[in-house]
């Protein structure tokens, strides 16, 4: 089929390359000309383990193309949306203005009978209203939220957990039967999918997110009182998730979730929750929010109380600034917040991670970035480690202390072993245990 994949951020570039390595013919529209120049050279405009080799493979198949010009999607039989809905600088609700401006720009290029798909995460409502401005040009609109993780865009993208189509009742069996033949490779391996209206799909995401998000949280809060009574959360954890109502997965405590998503969305949905006048039906989220940003003034204070409260000038060595081990992201990150906050203190902060030095560099020029892990360590008196990066787990406790100024760690993402610390000489405090 041809489509168009407006966005060529996280999800509109991983949702094109990943529509094209299916066998569909593809164009991504970006306003930035810079990304599309790069896109369409078969470079990467961001770190993702698996889309390097779909997207050279696209464009050398030739079925894959990126454009500023939304011209370029006259063609196409299905316009997918993967704009950006970020949170909005006066307020804790979702920018809606890339995708408004996305459906501006479709509808003079897109043909009649053409179907729109929005993808972005967005305030339950918002496919009702935009149904109403494009049915007069006789475009159709679906809407079919991404669940995608970063690291794992291109397996989520192309093996999901399930597809969720949010249909328009007029248009439904038409719309559905579209969806079903962009998804047929994926439908063939008996991939869950799940049709409902506007309002559930949206909410769906909202919902999803939302409760990954209190999981996360929870376990963190129990790693609060873990702190205060000598309990130890990662036990904790493994003994509650072999309950398989509750489950193991999503329950590491540490310094909290971070990222372009969870984040963002928890506060959007308490946002159109309070419009619908049903703010108090999630006013949890807010402790959700609250209960995380702790954390990362947890791993602060440690800091600094290992500091005897006078960290002006002592060296820290932050290991990790992504949200997230395999992503260069550091949008939301509890790792560089911590970094951040550590240097406004008069610490001389030393960070390294792996793959998003770039990206925080130009973010954050006034802080100090180590060439290597090696460097980062060299010298340190305190070790923070604030994203789990493989890299990390590995590090030997003592080799480490040979390199280390002051063999003192604070292990924000509990991935070290606190027994094999503790005996190579380290003073060690992990989150919750
Ligand atoms: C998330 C959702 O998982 C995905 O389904 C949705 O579409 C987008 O948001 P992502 O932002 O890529 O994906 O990251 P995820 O793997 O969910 O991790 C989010 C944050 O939570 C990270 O900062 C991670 O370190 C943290 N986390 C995760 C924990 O602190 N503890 C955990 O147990 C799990």
């Amino acid at each position: 089929m041809q489509l168009s994949v407006i966005g060529c951020g996280y999800l509109g570039a991983v949702h094109a390359a990943a529509m094209a390595s299916l066998g569909h013919t593809v164009v991504g529209i970006d306003v930035d000309v810079a990304k599309v120049a790069k896109l369409s050279a078969g470079e990467t405009p961001f770190f993702e383990p698996g889309l390097d080799e779909i997207l050279k493979a696209g464009i050398d198949s030739g079925r894959l193309s990126f454009s500023t010009d939304y011209a370029a999607i006259a063609d196409a039989d299905v316009h997918f949306i993967g704009v950006g809905t970020p949170q909005r600088r006066d307020a804790a609700g979702a920018d809606m203005t890339y995708v408004d401006s996305a459906i501006a720009g479709i509808l003079p290029h897109a043909k009649a009978g053409s179907l729109i798909v929005g993808k972005s995460t967005v305030p339950v409502g918002t496919a009702a209203r935009l149904a109403e401005i494009v049915r007069p040009k006789g475009v159709r609109l679906v809407w079919n939220p991404e669940f995608l993780r970063e690291g794992f865009a291109v397996k989520d993208t192309v093996d999901p957990d399930r597809l969720v189509y949010g249909v328009d009742g007029d248009t439904r069996d038409e719309d559905v039967a579209t969806l079903d033949a962009v998804y047929a490779s994926i439908l063939e391996r008996d991939t869950p999918r799940l049709v409902t209206d506007f309002a559930t799909a949206e909410l769906v995401k909202a919902a999803a997110n939302s409760f990954l998000a209190t999981k996360i949280s929870f376990i963190n809060a129990m790693a609060e009182i873990a702190e205060v009574t000598g309990a130890n959360v990662t036990e904790l954890a493994d003994a509650i998730g072999h309950d398989e109502r509750i489950g193991r997965k999503f329950l590491n405590a540490g310094i909290g979730f971070g990222g372009g998503c969870l984040p963002k969305d928890i506060r959007a949905f308490a946002a159109r929750a309070e419009e619908l006048g049903k703010g108090e039906s999630v006013a949890f989220l807010k402790q959700v929010d609250e209960i995380n940003l702790r954390r990362r003034e947890r791993v602060v204070d440690l800091v600094v109380d290992s500091f005897d409260g006078q960290p002006y000038g002592r060296r820290v060595a932050v290991l990790g600034l992504a949200f997230k081990p395999d992503s260069d992201d550091i949008r939301d990150s509890p790792a560089l917040d911590v970094a951040v906050r550590l240097k406004g203190l008069g610490a001389k902060v030393v960070s390294y991670d792996p793959q998003a030095m770039e990206t925080a560099r130009r973010a954050h020029p006034q802080l100090t970035y180590a060439d290597s892990l090696d460097e980062a360590l060299t010298g340190a008196e305190t070790v923070v480690v604030a994203t789990e990066w493989k890299q990390f787990k590995q590090l030997d406790a003592t080799e480490t202390a040979q390199k280390v100024e002051r063999a003192v760690v604070i292990d924000g993402r509990n991935i070290l072993d606190p027994d094999t610390w503790r005996e190579a000489g380290w003073t060690y405090t992990g989150m919750g245990r």
